[in-house]
């Protein structure tokens, strides 16, 4: 099928930096920022100026060529650079993923600032197609007229283009499927608001924004025909974490028999952590619980507890949907023989 192009690209390199759409500042302005350093990759990621599992592992291939262009020629800095690189967030396993797919090419081609280059553009081409490929999958677990809760943003802001969760929601909504979207705000950093609702208006699907919290009533009710979502890091027998929320979520649908998706590219899987339990879950700043846009909305001081991912049990998973079509129970058996086709 045809996709259209979004006017607006979550990342880009140009004129020897990357440059990056501020996801900070939406959806009240349209800015950029440039970054010319590991240390400005670094802290575009840890800040969320660039947000979503494979948009932080797109950026990330760039800060591996920076960490190369900064260690003239020296091994050993290089290499604590892509380290240090990694430890800005420590949930997504694409920004591992890149680091070390961009990293083995800088030493396998005795430090070639070009070789690195094409490999960190080959990360970004290689998700926008593979963000394709999963929207074409994804298609059919949508049927026409249908309602579709999501929650994040999972769309071209959090990925190198198109999206993986609302690609597969817009790809159903342009092949005319006539459906409904309810995106979940996303407290407490509000991805559902800010980001999932700007670009559901972008793409004029008909769509509400809803409170975390009506999503129950909302499922209970019959008003949802399936949920689907992203995932930041899944595990080899199928759990995964997603943004806080999704594993409620996961437990409701269940409880209701309602089809419960996750949409990743195959570079979100972690072959190598056994189970969920392996998966470290970031915990993010207590005032983005307390401040709402710099206003104080609890006591000053009160203790928060703000983890920003949770982990879904595989058992409440009706399907992942990877570039490589949807992976169903038993989840270890079908992403060992997955592992093997991709050579990993
Ligand atoms: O904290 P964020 O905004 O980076 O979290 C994003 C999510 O949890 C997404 O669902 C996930 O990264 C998949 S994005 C295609």
């Amino acid at each position: 099928m045809m996709f259209t192009r979004e006017s607006f690209r979550a990342l880009e390199f140009r004129n020897g930096a990357l440059v990056l759409l501020d996801q900070r500042l939406l959806p009240s302005r349209l800015g950029y920022i440039e970054c010319r350093s590991v240390r400005d990759v670094f802290l575009a990621i840890q800040d969320m100026a660039v947000r979503g599992a494979p948009a932080i592992g797109g950026a990330a291939g760039y800060g591996v060529y920076f960490a190369l262009l900064e260690s003239a020629g020296d091994a050993a800095a290089f290499n604590r650079s892509c380290d240090y690189l990694i430890t800005s967030r420590p949930t997504a396993v694409n920004l591992k993923w890149a680091v070390e797919r961009v990293r083995k090419t800088a030493l396998n081609s005795a430090l070639d600032p070009q070789a690195v280059l094409e490999e960190a553009h080959s990360i970004v081409r290689e998700d926008l197609e593979m963000n394709y490929r999963i929207a074409e999958a994804g298609c059919e677990v949508i049927r026409p007229g249908a309602a579709v809760l999501t929650h994040c943003n999972t769309g071209a802001l959090a990925t190198c283009g198109w999206g993986t969760a609302l690609g597969v929601i817009k790809a159903a909504w342009q092949k005319g499927g006539n459906i409904f979207v309810y995106a979940d705000e996303t407290r407490p950093r509000l991805q559902g608001a800010r980001l999932t609702a700007w670009e559901l208006k972008e793409a004029g699907i008909p769509s509400k924004l809803i409170p975390d919290s009506a999503a129950a009533t909302l499922i209970r009710d019959g008003k949802i025909d399936c949920v689907i979502l992203g995932a930041d890091r899944i595990a080899a027998n199928g759990d995964f974490a997603n943004k806080i929320g999704t594993f409620a979520l996961s437990v409701i649908c269940r409880h209701y028999g309602v089809p419960f998706y996750t949409a990743a590219p195959t570079s979100t899987i972690d072959f190598d952590t056994p189970d969920g339990s392996g998966i470290m879950i970031e915990e993010r700043d207590a005032d983005e619980v307390r401040m709402i846009d710099g206003i104080r909305i609890a006591p000053e001081g009160f203790d928060v507890y703000n983890p920003s991912f949770d982990v879904t049990p595989h058992q409440n998973l009706t399907g992942i949907i990877t570039e490589c079509g949807i992976i169903r129970e038993p989840y270890d058996v079908n992403l060992a023989r997955l592992r093997t086709q991709l050579g990993r």
